[in-house]
């Protein structure tokens, strides 16, 4: 049975606005429809989603979807639209076609825009989801504000040097907008919590007290089997998708991220973002099958590769660090052929973790660090451990245009660890004709 594919709209409008994370404590954000995070979007697999953008902010903005496997030209980055000036409205529209917990985010000046709150969450339900008692969307994030709430400038607090190396990690920590909220669920029920971590730079690493739970989804949906874990890393632009509970009546316990080090500057610490309180007992619906689904592997191990990337840092006599693809910054990397299977090695020679995020389209590890990976998932974004190496495998299927894969350290991507590349449809365009586009593609840098 299908589902009657609706057109699913909203009005977006981009503010400046007051927003209180905690009783007393407002700060200057912006987002989408004075809302941090922004209006969570709901739709099911099929549907078209329209959002019209209105920019009210002093400067202009655009909006990612990111993990989204939509047309180039909806990617909302600057090498596929015109950025949305102040007063000027754009209109995002296109089909959802997997299921899954995506999230949108600004892609303009991100270092800023991202940080003081533009973004949200994008649901994406399908019939063939598990039953849950239950379901909650949570934004991990972090502010870094001063004593009077406001934003720091780079390089106010720490020296500039800290936040370009580290990322900018916050001493405000955020979910869904709010310090330490309040999380409520029934006793003897299972509720899908779907995680997706909109910070800047931190490393989320789950921790429900040592309670078990189950992973079953990520990035590009649900895995093949849930996977009983007491933790899980969540880094910047991923999402994990958990069963929790059930939990006994009474209880109360923190929801925290533990201590993750990924060779930052400032010390890592195991933190509260939220307390979970356990109400009066319920009884369940919830049914998690065994199998979830197949995934069909687009590769295996020893598939050759047929590019590679390299993520790295080096000196800059004006920055102190540039952070580097394939020994420069800002890269068009080649172009993709349409139907040609790409095997990457991604490698991080750095001494420092990366989340490299790929643009539109999902992709599977078929190795890491020489091994095969335990288990099979989509993804759109990996983290690499120092000196690391991961072989992805993806298809690029027929969405032709400039698409984008970066770290998605913010800082990191705006100092330079970015790649643009085509994809070409070979009946249309050739090879030749996109290499010399792609010599004058025009970039905008926002330095941090
Ligand atoms: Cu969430 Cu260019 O990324
Ligand atoms: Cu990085």
């Amino acid at each position: 049975m299908k589902n009657q594919s609706k057109v699913v709209e909203y009005n977006f409008e981009a503010n400046e606005f007051n927003w209180e994370i905690s009783p007393g404590k407002t700060i200057e954000a912006w987002g989408f429809n004075k809302q941090l995070p922004g209006p969570t979007l709901r739709a099911n697999a099929g549907d078209t989603l329209v959002v019209r953008l209105t920019n009210n902010l002093k400067e202009s903005t655009m909006i990612h979807w990111h993990g989204l496997r939509i047309p180039a030209t909806m990617d909302g980055t600057d090498a596929v639209q015109k950025p949305v000036d102040p007063g000027e409205v754009f209109e995002y529209r296109f089909v959802l076609p997997d299921a899954g917990t995506f999230w949108y985010h600004s892609h303009f000046n991100e270092t800023e825009q991202m940080e003081k709150g533009l973004y949200g969450a994008l649901i994406v339900e399908d019939q063939t989801d598990p039953v849950f008692d239950g379901e909650k969307v949570f934004m991990i994030d972090d502010m870094k504000l001063d004593s009077n709430n406001k934003f720091t400038k780079p390089g106010w607090a720490v020296p500039r040097i800290v936040e370009r190396h580290d990322g900018r990690e916050g001493n405000t920590l955020l979910i869904n907008g709010k310090e330490n909220p309040l999380i409520e669920i029934h006793a003897g029920q299972t509720e899908r919590w779907r995680f997706i971590n909109s910070s800047s730079a931190r490393y989320f690493l789950l921790h429900l007290d040592g309670k078990e739970f189950k992973i079953i989804g990520t990035d590009g949906g649900l895995l093949e089997r849930p996977r009983t874990v007491t933790s899980v890393l969540i880094t910047p632009g991923e999402r994990i998708d958990i069963a929790a509970g059930p939990f006994n009546e009474g209880e109360s316990f923190a929801l925290e991220s533990l201590r993750y080090n990924r060779s930052t500057f400032l010390k890592p610490k195991r933190q509260i973002f939220a307390t979970v309180k356990v109400g009066e007992q319920k009884p369940s619906t919830a049914f998690i099958p065994e199998t979830l689904r197949r995934i069909e592997p687009l590769a295996n191990q020893d598939a050759v590769i047929t590019r590679k990337v390299k993520l790295s840092v080096g000196p800059s006599l004006k920055d102190g660090m540039n952070f580097l693809v394939n020994d420069d910054v800002h890269i068009n990397d080649k172009p993709v052929k349409v139907g040609e299977l790409q095997i990457w090695e991604v490698s991080n020679t750095s001494l420092m973790d990366h989340p490299f995020h790929l643009h539109g389209f999902f992709f599977q590890v078929i190795e890491e660090n020489g091994k095969a990976p335990e288990y099979m998932a989509w993804k759109d974004t990996v983290n690499l451990t120092p000196r690391s190496k991961v072989k992805i495998a993806w298809m690029p299927d027929n969405r032709p245009g400039t698409w984008m894969y970066h770290c998605h350290i913010i800082e990191h991507h705006a100092a330079g660890m970015m790649a643009n590349f085509e994809v070409y449809d070979s009946e249309k365009q050739s090879e030749d004709s996109l290499n010399t586009q792609s010599h004058h593609h025009h970039h905008h840098h926002h330095k941090p």
